[in-house]
């Protein structure tokens, strides 16, 4: 005789439904976007198929069907000329960025909007680095005050949440700190809590042209071997006033984003990078996976896992394939 019989509450769509543990729906995602100056631009990034760099028009066509399937939530990166950076990103805050102006069209257009940005150095850097280089080595203080010129104009911009993708020491503390002195007290911060040194960026790098050139950034990223520092993080991005913390790659981590979610009482973020989507799309293209299985059941187990929001480039397809979650 068995009493247990777990099945029992497997064996119809209404019982699997009262039993189902794990939700997720379109406004737990945010889509990412590129954007780079022009117009009438969409060139797809070969290594991430189905993914496009738009000019500001194309970006705002694109934002309002995203706005009609009930996606709101976007962040966007900036594909920037060689002829416009320098080793001190100066064109990161400089009147004339394309990337600020379109933050600008965005809000004024789609007010309703949740607009993420990208705070680092890499794509206006000349170096290809998230910090200042100076001698060879990624310096930390000395990025601080780019970086806070560069949340500033984001925040003037009308960003509504600042991204800073950078992993510097005390970034969260400085800027918070620059932003409320300049009155930006509702502009509000994702943190990259534990962004590790992956090799799951290349797609991303691509589309920006944004690859270091040279060395690496092991000296500011985190090694993938660690957790336990992913709670040292958490803990200082939590007392410089982060209003969210991210884990970043999602799947290679999914260990992580559970502890960050165990630990902290603040929402957990998780970005599933261009790496990652590249590799289940490359599957899906050959024929080997069935990508109307396997792009939700990602997704599912990223949320699984404790993330309250997910940064995805298959935000779009979920949200046209399943308009009330699953
Ligand atoms: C850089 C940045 C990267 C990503 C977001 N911001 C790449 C990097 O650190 O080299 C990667 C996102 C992705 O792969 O989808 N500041």
């Amino acid at each position: 005789m068995m009493l247990r019989r777990p099945r029992r509450n497997r064996q119809s769509t209404a019982m699997r439904g009262m039993a189902n543990e794990t939700h997720l729906n379109v406004q737990h995602l945010v889509f990412p976007l590129f954007v780079l100056d022009g117009s009438n631009i969409r060139s797809e990034i070969h290594s991430l198929p189905g993914i496009f760099r738009f000019s500001p028009d194309t970006l705002l066509q694109e934002i309002d069907k995203c706005m009609n399937l009930g996606l709101t939530n976007f962040i966007v990166f900036p594909a920037v000329a060689d002829s416009l950076k320098d080793k001190t990103a100066t064109y990161s805050w400089s009147p004339d960025n394309f990337y600020l102006k379109v933050a600008r069209d965005i809000k004024k257009r789609f007010p309703e909007c949740c607009l993420i940005s990208d705070v680092a150095m890499d794509p206006y850097s000349s170096d290809g680095h998230d910090g200042l280089v100076r001698g060879g080595e990624i310096v930390n203080d000395e990025t601080l005050p780019i970086l806070a010129k560069m949340w500033l104009a984001q925040a003037e911009a009308g960003f509504d949440m600042l991204g800073p993708s950078d992993m510097m020491d005390g970034r969260v503390g400085f800027i918070r700190k620059a932003l409320d002195e300049q009155g930006f007290t509702k502009t509000s911060i994702l943190a990259y809590t534990a962004k590790y040194a992956s090799a799951m960026y290349g797609p991303f790098r691509d589309a920006l042209d944004s690859a270091p050139k040279s060395g690496d950034k092991k000296s500011y990223q985190m090694n993938p071997a660690n957790k336990s520092e992913a709670l040292i993080e958490a803990e200082l991005d939590t007392a410089e006033g982060a209003d969210m913390l991210m884990v970043k790659p999602a799947l290679h981590y999914l260990d992580v984003i559970h502890l960050l979610k165990e630990k902290s009482n603040l929402p957990i973020a998780a970005y599933h990078v261009s790496g990652e989507c590249a590799m289940l799309r490359a599957a899906c293209n050959n024929g080997w996976l069935d990508f109307e299985r396997a792009m939700p059941e990602t997704l599912l187990s990223i949320r699984r896992a404790g993330a309250d929001v997910i940064l995805t480039y298959f935000a779009k397809e979920f949200a046209e394939r399943f308009p009330s979650g699953i």
